[in-house]
């Protein structure tokens, strides 16, 4: 507009991922305007007051909210600022005399900036010391990362990596043997088989205990770094002293809960030490907030830990969603790796308790979750669907992902099933489980699946099926039973494995039957499907009534004609159906529309509509219902 040409900062938003950062997570900032800022800034007391007057600095629209860390960003003089978390940065940094050793280490080229909360005097502080050593490429900020500038992008990235390298080489160099000390007898690792088997028997109860105030998804890693760190004398200790840099608390909580047991401890012992030991927990964390909450601190966020850590078998993560949760877990691996680094050279010395509360606590902080969009219907629950490969199945599975759940497509075809995991966005929504529901052995297989990927279970529809359709004189012995045992003997089964699991987890779940209108509608050349049927529409009864004291809701959906994306109609039951109606195989989705009250087709999705129904939180007080879903068949109604 005036033709004056501006400098302008692009920052990256407040609470974005670099990983995933698009244009729209930046922040447009005008520097002049910015670093004008400095005159007016009223000092630490009224640090807060600084983010507002960002505002003041947006260009144009502005973008994403700005970074916390925008005015480090912005004041240091340099075309290229770059701020990282990287291990060894940080463990010279939380090193308990990291000022001595990043002078060893950098000479004058890297200063050492004291601990401060990130803001505006941050932002300063740095600004300062680069014009106090022009030699220096960047700096050290104690307890948190380090910070390097550049006229380039490229320098800019340069001096990270030299920084970067250096401290690595430094900490390899300098570093003593065993920084956490001697293996202990009893809690080194497991061998696999009986690690996974011990994490997925401990799972269901670790969730249950880190969902205590809030549902969590869970991430479990059993990494090298992970076990040995808990294998050696010294992780008691550390682990106690909490993770250091604020990216880390913020997701890993200040501290993580640590089972005191050895490896081979009896199951049940090590679940009710579990439970002690979460009480404890729980206590502490509100002792912590109680210790450092002032009057205008906002409400304690839930006491339960984020990170269970578990000698021999590994570390169970949670957060809100599946991607928080494995964040949170690769945070604390980072933060092993910053302990280790920091007890090679020195002692680590993380920043003190009362800052790390009041960066948990930080107005600002809590700004970044209220700008969280709120959470969907079936955020945080964990869903199992089988024969979630084709059809029904995989409506259910797109319709479960889009509501917010994580879901576990379980199916017999294994390829299909990839398939749609991936069209659901891939691991941290969905993953492919190859699983036959008349092998007990694959439903086990198919719920640790579920365990490993997200933590437990929530929600299982049963919905794997077959359709042969015969008059009774030929069916055959075989027909009847290939379809009792996938239908009515697999989903007992996988009804069974599921509800070990939910019971173990106490937080109550729901089972869903995908049964039909033939469960209730006697019609010719059905015996064996029909009657396999009406045995799943009985399970949900007696399920339903066996269940409830757990919380378990158990209700069914009974479809009827949903010829459109159905393998079993495409698969030879279509045409069957025709020929038995006297019409070609493509008019049968409208001709069973006619035959309906409401004259509508019946697709995939209705059917998934029906199971988000029951299960999305507005039926919370309805079991052993069934839902028709046939655009009307008066001859199968519900009485
Ligand atoms: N399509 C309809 O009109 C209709 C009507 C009423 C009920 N149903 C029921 O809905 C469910 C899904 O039917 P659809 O029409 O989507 O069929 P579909 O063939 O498209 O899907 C069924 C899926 O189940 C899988 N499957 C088969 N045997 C399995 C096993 N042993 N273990 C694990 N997975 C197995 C298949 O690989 C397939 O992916 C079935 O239970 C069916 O009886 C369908």
């Amino acid at each position: 507009m005036t033709g004056a040409p501006v400098t302008l900062m692009w920052v990256k938003g407040s609470g974005g991922d670099l990983g995933t950062l698009t244009e729209d997570g930046l922040a447009v900032l005008r520097l002049d305007r910015l670093r004008a800022l400095a005159g007016v800034y009223p000092g630490v007391e009224r640090e807060d007051e600084m983010v507002a007057a960002f505002d003041h600095c947006l260009y144009g629209k502005g973008g994403a909210a700005p970074s916390i860390d925008t005015a480090m960003h912005g004041l240091v003089d340099a075309a290229h600022v770059d701020h990282l978390h990287p291990d060894a940065g940080i463990a010279l940094a939380c090193a308990a005399d990291g000022e001595k050793l990043t002078a060893e280490c950098f000479g004058d080229s890297v200063v050492w900036v004291p601990w401060r909360r990130p803001g505006f005097r941050l932002g300063l502080d740095i600004a300062a010391v680069k014009e106090a050593h022009p030699r220096a490429i960047g700096c050290v900020l104690g307890g948190h990362g380090i910070t390097a500038w550049g006229d380039t992008s490229e320098e800019c990235e340069r001096r990270s990596l030299h920084i970067v390298r250096t401290a690595e080489a430094f900490l390899a160099e300098r570093g003593g043997p065993e920084p956490f000390g001697p293996v202990v007898e009893g809690f080194g690792p497991l061998p696999e088989a009986e690690r996974r088997e011990r994490a997925a028997a401990l799972a269901p109860y670790v969730r249950g205990l880190a969902s205590q105030d809030a549902p969590q998804v869970g991430h479990f890693t059993d990494a090298e770094p992970v076990l040995d760190f808990l294998a050696r004398a010294e992780h008691p200790r550390l682990a106690a002293l909490g993770t250091s840099c604020p990216d880390h608390f913020l997701r890993t909580k200040v501290r993580p809960l640590v089972l005191d047991l050895p490896a081979d401890a009896p199951l049940d012992r090590a679940v009710a030490r579990l439970r002690e030991l979460h009480t404890a927990y729980r206590e502490e964390y509100a002792a912590y907030y109680a210790r450092h909450a002032t009057e205008d601190s906002p409400a304690m966020r839930g006491a339960d830990p984020a990170i269970v850590l578990v000698p021999g078998v590994g570390m169970f993560s949670f957060g809100r969603d599946k991607q928080t949760a494995r964040v949170a877990g690769e945070f604390y691996v980072n933060a092993i790796h910053v302990m280790r680094g920091a007890e090679a050279v020195s002692s680590y010395a993380p920043i003190e308790e009362s800052e790390k509360f009041r960066i948990e606590y930080w107005e600002l902080e809590e700004a970044k979750l209220r700008r969280m969009p709120r959470p969907k219907p079936l955020a945080t629950r964990v869903a199992l669907v089988t024969g979630a490969g084709s059809g029904i199945g995989r409506a259910i599975a797109h319709r479960l992902v889009a509501e917010g759940a994580c879901v576990v497509v379980a199916d017999l075809d294994a390829a299909s099933a990839e398939t749609v995991a991936a069209e659901l966005g891939g691991p941290d929504r969905a993953v492919a489980v190859a699983m036959d529901v008349t092998s007990e052995e694959a439903i086990g297989a198919g719920l640790r699946a579920a365990l490993f990927a997200f933590g437990g279970v929530d929600l299982v529809v049963n919905n794997a099926g077959i359709s042969v359709s015969k008059p009774l004189l030929d069916t055959t012995a075989r027909d009847w039973d290939v379809q009792h045992t996938i239908m009515a003997r697999g989903s007992f089964l996988v009804a069974r494995e599921a509800a070990r699991v939910m019971i173990a987890q106490g937080l109550g779940g729901d089972i869903v039957y995908i049964v039909s209108k033939n469960a209730v509608f006697a019609g010719p050349n059905n015996i064996a499907y029909s009657a396999t049927k009406a045995d799943q529409a009985h399970q949900v009864r007696l399920l339903a009534a066996e269940l409830g004291e757990h919380g378990i809701r158990v209700n069914g959906v009974n479809p009827d004609g949903v010829v459109r994306g159905s393998g079993i109609f495409a698969g030879g039951w279509g045409a069957q159906r025709a020929a038995t109606y006297g019409i070609a195989e493509e008019e049968l989705g409208a001709f069973y529309a006619g035959r309906t009250l409401l004259k509508r087709e019946v697709l995939p999705e209705h059917v998934a509509d029906a199971v988000f129904a029951l299960t999305g939180g507005d039926l919370a007080h309805t079991t052993g219902l069934h839902v028709p879903v046939d655009a009307g068949v008066a001859a199968a109604f519900l009485r």
